[in-house]
């Protein structure tokens, strides 16, 4: 069984952008710029965007985290939008998610102009990664194949079992699983809340990617042997051992399932910094794109 490091991997992937972007800036280019919206004070939601934040000043960006209180209202979010979207020293917007329930999160994401998504979540980025055209992939998913592509691991052929269908991870993934490429080229079953026989169809998956958001879920029964196991849950549980007061799980049981596996990507320290990593590729490329 080898770990698919994401220590590794992202570190590798956020030194190749920093050299990108001491070109880039070398040839008398500004720096990407990232601006970050958050909304209320949601304990995860502040550590991503921290983080986010913090990633953008390692690799020479500039960053600008735009909050507001959690009872603002949906009009306030829309200007702030518009206002970026017309900023030219502005070249990726993310909002944070989930957004508070008195705003439409479909009608907010459709707003960011698409040459400035680096989320991915547009309708128009996600209608052209369908068709298997050039444009922002969502984050986590795109951390996920620059794993599977750092370590090689054939995908091909392969049947691979994706558990949950959410617009952030479960749906792009398999999408992308299944496009003619590589990472690529799988078989793509979708298993979701209402799939009656998942036991079933996990014990048939070459890769399984789980993405359900629910604690080690995933048992070792439900693993066959030599899969490639890619964890995508981050869910925090009270842990009073710890400083925080919480500890991150993921949606494997680990100790179980890891000795089954060939490849298998721990929580912490797995596909959650790809995806930080993934959303700095983002970043550059829109402001490549805005200076070709
Ligand atoms: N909330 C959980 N994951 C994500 C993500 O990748 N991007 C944004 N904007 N919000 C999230």
């Amino acid at each position: 069984m080898q770990i698919l490091d994401g220590k590794i991997v992202s570190k590798a992937v956020k030194l190749k952008t920093k050299d990108k972007t001491e070109l880039f800036k070398a040839a008398g280019n500004r720096a990407p710029h990232l601006a970050a919206i958050l909304v209320g004070s949601d304990g995860a939601s502040e550590t991503y965007v921290a983080s986010k934040v913090k990633n953008c000043e390692e690799v020479g960006f500039k960053s600008s985290l735009i909050r507001f209180d959690e009872n603002i209202n949906e009009a306030e979010l829309i200007d702030a939008i518009k206002k970026l979207n017309t900023d030219d020293s502005v070249d990726g917007i993310l909002v944070q998610l989930p957004l508070p329930k008195q705003i439409d999160e479909e009608k907010i994401i459709s707003l960011i102009n698409p040459e400035k998504d680096v989320d991915g979540f547009h309708p128009v980025s996600i209608g052209k990664m369908v068709q298997g055209l050039p444009t922002f992939i969502p984050a986590t998913p795109y951390g996920i194949l620059l794993m599977l592509e750092h370590y090689k691991i054939e995908t091909s052929g392969k049947h691979a079992v994706v558990i949950g269908r959410s617009n952030i991870v479960g749906r792009p993934i398999s999408i992308l699983l299944s496009r003619n490429t590589y990472p690529g080229n799988c078989t793509v079953t979708v298993c979701h809340s209402r799939t009656t026989n998942l036991k079933e169809i996990c014990l048939q998956a070459d890769i399984i990617v789980a993405a359900l958001g629910i604690p080690e879920f995933l048992k070792a029964d439900m693993v066959k042997e030599n899969a490639v196991v890619i964890d995508v849950g981050i869910t925090r549980v009270k842990d009073d051992t710890k400083k925080s007061g919480f500890a991150l799980k993921g949606d494997v049981d680990f100790a179980n399932v890891a000795p089954k596996c060939s490849f298998i990507t721990p929580v912490p320290g797995g596909v959650g910094l790809m995806t930080i990593a993934a959303l700095l590729m983002n970043t550059f490329t829109a402001c490549e794109n805005k200076f070709k």
